[in-house]
């Protein structure tokens, strides 16, 4: 299997990868700063379509990981800046959306071809908790953004899905967290491989768990 992946350097994604290398499948892991060999920030419109158009091979899984959290901890009326939202939004939602778009052509070269979006709980209406209203919401248009996707790539047989990667011990999630990376992504990948025609637009937790919208 051919994957792509964004944001491998560190975190999830970089766990990720290791984890679908170990069991034989060929990832280009991406990274805005080149350390992963192969160089994408998803904000960068020019170098998507340079990274999309090398890009010869059938795709199976694209694997949208790369994100941002950039209003953890501000408090209404002091924060939450135009700023952090345009520059979350740019990341969180059109990096997504025009890194999909990039690769289509890719996609549609791959007899079984699934796009992975990392969102998170946080974007989940039903479990509205307050707070990191900028997060919420930019992870609450990319749950969206998966949903109408699959329903216009049903027809190609692109299969689309929207994920949480479980409260996970990295830089997003604080030490805290419930979970280390190589649970969370260990868990992903084995939903990822049920991601297909018959089981697109689908919302999961990181163990098979339905996400309610
Ligand atoms: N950890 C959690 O508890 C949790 C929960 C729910 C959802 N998530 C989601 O899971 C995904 C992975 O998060 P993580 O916990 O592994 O976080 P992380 O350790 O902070 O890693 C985030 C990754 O995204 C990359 N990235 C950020 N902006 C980018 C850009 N413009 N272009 C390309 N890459 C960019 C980072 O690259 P740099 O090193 O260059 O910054 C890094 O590789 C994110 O989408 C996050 O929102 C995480």
């Amino acid at each position: 299997m051919q994957v792509v992946l964004t944001g491998g350097n560190r975190g999830i994604g970089a766990q990720m990868t290791s984890q679908l290398r170990a069991r034989g499948e060929t990832v280009v892991a991406t990274s805005r700063d080149g350390s992963t060999g192969s160089t994408l920030d998803v904000t960068d419109t020019a170098q998507l379509s340079a990274f999309a158009a090398e890009f010869e091979d059938p795709l199976d899984l694209l694997i949208c990981n790369a994100g941002v959290y950039l209003d953890k901890g501000q408090s209404l009326g002091n924060g939450y800046a135009a700023q952090a939202w345009a520059d979350t939004f740019s990341v969180n939602v059109t990096g997504v959306f025009q890194t999909i778009e990039a690769l289509l052509p890719a996609l549609r070269r791959s007899s079984a071809p699934k796009i992975a979006v990392l969102a998170s709980q946080m974007g989940s209406s039903e479990r509205a908790g307050g707070n990191a209203f900028i997060y919420r919401a930019s992870k609450a248009a990319a749950v969206n953004l998966t949903r109408n996707l699959a329903i216009d790539l049903k027809p190609q047989g692109v299969a689309v899905g929207a994920y949480h990667p479980g409260w996970v011990q990295t830089d997003i999630g604080g030490m805290e967290a419930d979970i280390d990376a190589a649970t969370s992504a260990a868990g992903l990948i084995t939903q990822f491989d049920l991601l297909g025609p018959d089981h697109t637009g689908v919302f999961e937790n990181y163990d098979g768990a339905v996400m309610p919208f």
